[in-house]
């Protein structure tokens, strides 16, 4: 019998729409068991911890978050062994901050600015001076965009039933998902488009963040990266609130990338596009 971990991944692959003659695809992270695309990067990031020997069961991990990585790693910490304590912005919802507290995870709430400029260091500082206190850090580890070079792109290559891909569009925050992803699918093919979504100016969507605001992930690909489309919240909200509609129950940043989607199949035609949806929306309600 299987262990919930060995549920993270092999998530589906569905069709949304079509329009104009053109696709577009989405893969459902929301399926992973914590809910979010993040188990998969916070399982492999505490295994290749272990492995590399710097950490070992009943040590502590500290990381800043916007909230799904604290729930990954809050999930994974309870079955292997960690204790979590999480940074995350005064923004998040309360849904994400009871998740993280009943996984057996500590929250540490901070000022949604101070958390754009400081979270990070504010990590690193703690883990410096706190014995036993392990800092992964999604925005460095290159197992982040490895995950999903290696375990997210070849489910999608290996769901697509034969089908070419034209664009692959994908919101933004530490920059793993469309780095390793998009990564795997311009080798497959080669003339795909990849799109990123951010947030507007001053705009707030949850788990993402714009490289206007001056901080560019060291994981982050952005030569990989075609274009990258500014969107409003209330257009991503907008759009979610559209997909439940059609028995999708997704988040903004989902909402985000499909909008981003649907302008893309206004002003072409016959193109395949692939997106990821990456939560469920009941953490959102
Ligand atoms: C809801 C949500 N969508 C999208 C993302 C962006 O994913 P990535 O960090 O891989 O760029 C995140 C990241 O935290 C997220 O929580």
């Amino acid at each position: 019998m299987k262990t919930i971990l060995e549920y993270i991944g092999n998530t589906p692959l569905i069709k949304v729409e079509e329009e104009n003659d053109s696709s577009i695809f989405a893969k459902m992270e929301g399926f992973n068991p914590g809910g979010s695309i993040k188990d998969r990067i916070a399982l492999n990031m505490i295994r290749n911890a272990e492995k590399e020997g710097i950490i070992k069961k009943g040590d502590t991990l500290i990381e800043p978050t916007s909230g799904n990585t604290g729930i990954g790693l809050a999930m994974v910490g309870a079955m292997l062994g960690y204790k979590v304590k999480v940074i995350m912005p005064d923004t998040t919802s309360v849904e994400k901050i009871k998740m993280i507290k009943a996984f057996g995870g500590e929250v540490i709430l901070v000022e949604n600015l101070r958390y754009k400029k400081f979270a990070i260091e504010d990590a690193r500082a703690m883990a410096k001076n706190g014995a036993g206190l392990y800092f992964l850090n999604q925005y460095e580890n290159m197992n982040n965009p490895y995950t999903h070079y290696k375990s997210t792109a070849e489910e999608i290559l290996n769901q697509l039933e034969g089908e070419q891909l034209d664009y692959f569009v994908a919101g933004m925050g530490t920059g793993g998902t469309i780095t390793g992803i998009g990564k795997k699918l311009k080798e497959k093919f080669p003339t795909i488009k990849i799109i990123g979504v951010q947030p507007a100016r001053d705009e707030r969507i949850e788990g993402l963040r714009s490289i206007k605001d001056g901080f560019v992930p060291p994981i982050m690909d952005v030569d990989l990266i075609d274009e990258i489309y500014d969107i409003e919240e209330s257009k991503a909200l907008e759009t979610k609130d559209d997909l439940a509609k059609k028995g999708i129950l997704v988040g903004p940043s989902s909402g985000a990338a499909m909008y981003i989607c649907r302008e893309i199949c206004k002003n072409n035609r016959r193109v395949n596009i692939i997106t990821i949806f990456p939560d469920r929306g009941e953490r959102y309600i």
